[in-house]
């Protein structure tokens, strides 16, 4: 039996409409391993992106809880979700959320700034280098380092998306509906670079609404009526 990486138990958000509020997770709880594919799936509004998001510390739920590693990810002050984010998260978004000034090889070094700080990282700077480098070789993108993001194809923009989310190593990538903008041979080949990358250990948590794409996964749980239920557990 793997390791227990990643819990939220009990989790509810809300969130305020001018004056109603909208409840999107009722107590939505989900266990994840080390090494472990898992997909979250849910209808389109279901609050997929709204748990993945808790789930990565990106927001704060209103009750309930999230730990990594045993530790409550919300105990610490924002600085603190901060660093726990960039040190043990790679983020992976539909709409590939890079920089449309910086290059890919710049766009993937980012979050390695955040992390080592301007001092730190003149020290650091060859060997993260190096490792974006590396990365974006095994991402496919060899020759295309220099490349804007509007001189990239859609697939190749995800890719450049899941090289920074892998700068850093992180123990948990999470992927919001990381196809859902792309054609299907072509979110195949991201499909499949998720998987090869599982299958080399990166634990990793997909939320999308579709069925074929959830199949990549070793898991399925449904996100149904602000509640996580398991289709194969
Ligand atoms: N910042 C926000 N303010 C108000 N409502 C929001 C906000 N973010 C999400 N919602 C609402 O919460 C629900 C769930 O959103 P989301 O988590 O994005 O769903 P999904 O990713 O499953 O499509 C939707 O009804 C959405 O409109
Ligand atoms: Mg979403």
């Amino acid at each position: 039996m793997s390791s227990l990486i990643l819990h939220a138990a009990g989790v509810h958000k809300t969130y305020l409409l001018g004056q109603d509020k909208v409840y999107v997770l009722r107590g939505a709880s989900i266990s994840v391993h080390r090494g472990e594919f898992v997909a979250i799936m849910g209808a389109s509004g279901s609050g997929k992106s709204t748990l993945l998001h808790l789930l990565g510390a990106l927001d704060l739920p209103d009750r309930g809880t999230v730990t990594f590693e045993g530790q409550n990810v919300f105990g610490g002050s924002a600085s603190e979700r901060d660093r726990y984010r960039n040190l043990h998260f790679g983020f992976v978004f539909q709409f590939y959320h890079l920089l449309p000034e910086l290059n890919t090889l710049e766009n993937v070094l980012l979050p390695a700034m955040v992390r080592f700080g301007l001092l730190d990282w003149f020290k650091e700077r060859s060997k993260l280098n190096r490792r974006a480098a590396e990365v974006l070789e095994l991402m496919g993108l060899k020759d295309r380092f220099r490349h804007r993001p509007n001189e990239l194809s859609g697939g190749e923009r995800q890719r450049v998306a899941i090289g920074r989310a892998l700068i850093n190593e992180p123990q948990v990538l999470l992927a919001d509906e990381p196809t859902g903008n792309l054609d299907a041979r072509t979110g195949e080949g991201i499909l499949g670079l998720l998987k090869a990358l599982n299958e080399k250990g990166q634990t990793i948590v997909m939320v999308t609404h579709d069925p074929k794409v959830a199949s990549a996964a070793h898991r399925t749980v449904n996100l149904v009526d602000g509640r996580i239920k398991a289709l194969d557990e």
